[in-house]
């Protein structure tokens, strides 16, 4: 066994004892998304920092901590908080959960995140389906030696937002009166919010939202063969659209539309 897998597997067993047990669907809930975890029944809260080989996160509005429970009739592990790139981490920690959520059977994961919207149709506050994602990190998670125990060298990236999961969610979106947008999330590294003209640039390779993760996460879900939905909160316009841009707007859209996005989250769960 690699080092690595060891670790996953240290770190799946010690989540397995705090009672984490037949869990299918993880839920990875970015920047001021995290509330829907309060949601969860009989829920078991285990913080990141009890967790052997878990990093710990820093970001404002992230809560570092794992909630097990039942939610809209699953069983589900929610991430309060993930590990961002520009935090400093290695790929390899930024995308630890996702292989521990595989360690622990997960075969879906419902991606969320803050987005600044680059499509000129979008507005602040609304949901957005990702249908496909652009890599501009400068990196890839699956970069070094690949285990194929974990899964293939050159993983196809045609399907890694589950199209059946989308036709769910936008059913789900119609049935609740959401306006869900939906278009190509572009990650970039952060910790900057993009310029204009990387703004002008991201509109013209085809880029509808633009933010600094889940692509790391979904690469690694792709490589581990989990299926996949991603929901963006659109926060803001992107660089150049508005005025100025910070994170205290990007925590305040969140708060606003947090109603919509649980609604939207659980009541796609309960068909997917
Ligand atoms: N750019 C990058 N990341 C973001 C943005 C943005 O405009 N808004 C929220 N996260």
């Amino acid at each position: 066994m690699t080092d690595l897998r060891d670790k996953i597997q240290q770190t799946a067993n010690y989540i397995q004892d705090k009672g984490v047990a037949d869990v299918a669907f993880g839920l990875i809930l970015g920047s001021g998304l995290g509330e829907i975890a309060e949601e969860i029944e009989n829920p078991v809260v285990i913080p990141y920092n009890e967790i052997p080989h878990f990093p710990v996160s820093t970001v404002i509005g992230h809560a570092g901590q794992l909630v097990y429970g039942r939610l809209a009739g699953r069983n589900v592990l929610a991430m309060q908080g993930r590990f961002h790139y520009y935090e400093g981490n290695p790929m390899e920690t930024v995308t630890y959960p996702v292989r521990v959520m595989a360690a622990l059977g997960i075969h879906s994961i419902v991606v969320t995140n803050a987005a600044g919207g680059v499509n000129e149709n979008f507005q602040p506050g609304n949901l957005m389906l990702i249908t496909d994602h652009i890599n501009f990190m400068g990196t890839n998670p699956l970069i070094g030696p690949n285990d194929e125990k974990m899964g293939p060298r050159f993983p196809d990236m045609s399907t890694a937002y589950t199209k059946d999961y989308q036709e769910k969610a936008r059913a789900v979106a119609d049935k609740l009166a959401i306006d869900l947008q939906e278009g190509v999330y572009l990650g970039m590294s952060g910790p900057t919010y993009e310029t204009p003209a990387e703004i002008k640039m991201a509109r013209i390779i085809g880029a509808d939202a633009v933010g600094m993760s889940t692509v790391p996460e979904v690469i690694v879900a792709a490589h581990s063969g989990m299926k996949v939905l991603g929901i963006s909160c659109i926060t803001n316009l992107a660089a150049g659209m508005q005025a100025n841009l910070n994170h205290t707007e990007v925590v305040e859209t969140t708060e606003r539309v947090k109603e919509d996005f649980k609604k939207l989250i659980k009541e796609t769960l309960t068909v997917l």
